[in-house]
């Protein structure tokens, strides 16, 4: 079996940071998305990964390189225009030949999952397999309907009156009829090939689709809000570990990760919370579920349940903020601000007269 993980996009939800880094490499719990993915890929004993790339896709090559360092071999496919998820599977035509595969959104985390999933598909081979995770808002999701011995019967996209509750999750396991599914769908009024109108496809020519249940925790951070909330999940369950230096001075509450070469002074760590390599945190309150990245300069600040990517500078009050690469924040806004700021930006925060 071969793997196809979707790492191009457009990321219009998680502007303005999008515009310079792919929303696959953004980190939670100082991890980029990507990795949580491409691990649980080689956890399954995948090796031979398709990884589709647009605009964004020198970035994506840097960090992944051949894959040696993940123990999976990586072939670039190259998407000149996000034409849609099932796009992605006809440019991968060649390069999945006669396999069956793993298709994974790159921008989704689902932990534990992919092994159940895949056992379930060897031991009934459908000629399809979606995931599926319950959810309270369907209205919000692509909806798959489901009887009995899990056949899939429809699939519904963002239904105003949802006929189930079962989500479908960035995972899907193809048998190769779905060449000839992607290849008969039209793009949709937004000129991309859905993958959902492929699997459509399928049903309505007789094939047969199941839906796997995931139990477990899954999440699409393409929008703020859940890439936050998908921080708080990473920290939640990250093995905490001091290595960098933290001095007397420190209060350190709860599960912390300190990375080498950080040095962390006067400054009180509530966890869920980590400090990446070589940052430096002085007089500050971090905390709960707060990521710092690599080589930040944190002074005089306090950041409640918000992901500071690498060399940013804050002085200042944050909260449920997502601030890019080596920006700077500071000023006083009399209370938390909650930022979304991009990479080399800079905010300067001050009290309006009230
Ligand atoms: P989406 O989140 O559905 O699409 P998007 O990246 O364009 O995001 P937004 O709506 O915020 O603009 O994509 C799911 C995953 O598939 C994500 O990792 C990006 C990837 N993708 C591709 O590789 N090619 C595509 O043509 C599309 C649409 C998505």
């Amino acid at each position: 079996m071969k793997a196809l993980v979707l790492a191009g996009g457009r990321g219009t939800r998680l502007r303005p940071l999008t515009h310079t880094v792919p929303k696959q490499l953004v980190p939670v719990a100082n991890k980029p998305v990507l990795f949580y993915g491409l691990e649980a890929i080689r956890d399954v004993g995948i090796t031979d990964v398709g990884v589709v790339v647009g605009d964004h896709g020198p970035a994506i090559r840097d960090a992944l390189g051949n894959g040696g360092a993940f123990g999976l071999n990586i072939t670039y496919l190259h998407q000149h225009a996000p034409l849609g998820l099932a796009h992605c599977v006809m440019l991968a035509q060649d390069f999945l030949g006669g396999a069956d595969f793993l298709m994974y959104l790159g921008d989704n985390v689902i932990i534990d999952g992919l092994g159940p999933l895949l056992d379930a598909f060897w031991h009934t081979r459908p000629d399809a397999m979606v995931m599926t995770g319950k959810v309270g808002n369907p209205s919000e999701y692509g909806v798959a309907e489901v009887g009995s011995g899990n056949i899939v019967t429809g699939l519904e996209e963002k239904p105003a009156n949802p006929r189930s509750d079962l989500a479908l999750v960035g995972a899907y396991v193809f048998t190769p009829v779905i060449h000839q599914a992607v290849r008969s769908i039209k793009p949709s009024w937004r000129n991309e090939r859905e993958i959902t109108h492929a699997i459509d496809w399928l049903l309505r020519n007789g094939w047969r689709v199941e839906s796997h249940l995931h139990g477990g925790y899954w999440k699409d951070t393409g929008r703020v809000e859940d890439l936050l909330e998908c921080n708080r999940a990473a920290l939640d369950v990250a093995e905490p570990s001091i290595r960098g230096q933290v001095d007397d001075t420190c209060e350190i509450r709860g599960p912390v990760v300190i990375e080498e070469g950080a040095q962390v002074s006067g400054s009180r760590i509530t966890g869920p919370a980590a400090i990446g390599f070589s940052a430096v945190v002085r007089d500050s309150r971090i905390g709960p579920y707060t990521s710092i990245g690599a080589e930040c300069d944190i002074v005089g600040a306090t950041i409640e349940n918000s992901v500071v990517c690498d060399g940013s500078t804050v002085r200042g009050s944050l909260r449920d903020s997502l601030i890019g690469r080596q920006a700077k924040v500071s000023g006083d806004f009399g209370r938390p601000a909650c930022l979304v700021l991009g990479d080399h930006s800079e905010a300067s925060l001050h009290q309006g007269a009230s």
